[in-house]
């Protein structure tokens, strides 16, 4: 029999990636199909904090399985900036455009171009909780290439390839994400406990 699971997100690119993860093994219940529409309280500062909040709340508020995930760009020459405060890094309106420009304008002349991306996804299953994280590291170019994905995937090559992000078919972008690592792990420990 299948499970059930909330992921409390609206972001439907997310949604997609993991979805394509889970296989038909688990329904994915989206926040908006669970019927929440406001934004959830993402108040901490580091990605764990903010995952775990994101889960318990909505886990408590509708008596839900549910997992949450937090996922932050870490640029070495930047000491780690944006990370946590990645989807607000040019303002409050989340603007991927000016995110890109933001960092761009930061990297102006700065020959080390090494980041991740990294994601944190918290669990809250039969009253535990559980972290999974997952990274990928990779390099930063000059200027956006792509059209694909979202957030910083323009700007952003992982090691060992050509393609920014952006470049890559989603199935691609699936085998080696920050957020496709940390899912693996969160769904073999959901298939263990079946
Ligand atoms: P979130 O907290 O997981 O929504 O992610 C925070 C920020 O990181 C957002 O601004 C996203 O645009 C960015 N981000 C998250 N995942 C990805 C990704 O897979 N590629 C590019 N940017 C991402």
């Amino acid at each position: 029999m299948n499970h059930t699971i909330v992921f409390a997100t609206n972001n439907k690119h997310k949604i997609e990636e993991v979805q394509l993860l889970l296989g038909d093994r688990f329904n994915l219940i989206s926040l908006s199909s669970l019927g929440h529409m406001e934004d959830i309280p993402e108040n901490q500062t580091t990605l764990e904090g903010n995952a775990l909040e994101k889960a318990r709340f909505i886990s408590h508020a509708y008596k839900v399985e549910c997992f949450a995930d937090d996922t932050g760009l870490e640029i070495d020459a930047l000491h780690g900036e944006p990370g946590v405060y990645s989807a607000r890094y040019a303002g409050p309106d989340k603007d991927s455009m000016a995110n890109m420009r933001k960092v761009l304008e930061k990297l102006k002349g700065v020959r080390n171009r090494k980041a991740r991306f990294r994601t944190v996804i918290a669990l809250v299953w039969k009253g535990s909780e559980y972290l999974f994280e997952g990274t990928v590291e990779g390099s930063l170019i000059e200027s956006p290439r792509g059209t694909m994905g979202f957030g910083y995937d323009p700007i952003f090559i992982p090691d060992g390839c050509q393609e920014t992000f952006a470049e890559m078919k989603l199935s691609d972008k699936n085998l080696i994400s920050h957020r496709a690592r940390a899912t693996q792990k969160l769904v073999a420990f959901l298939l263990s406990t079946r």
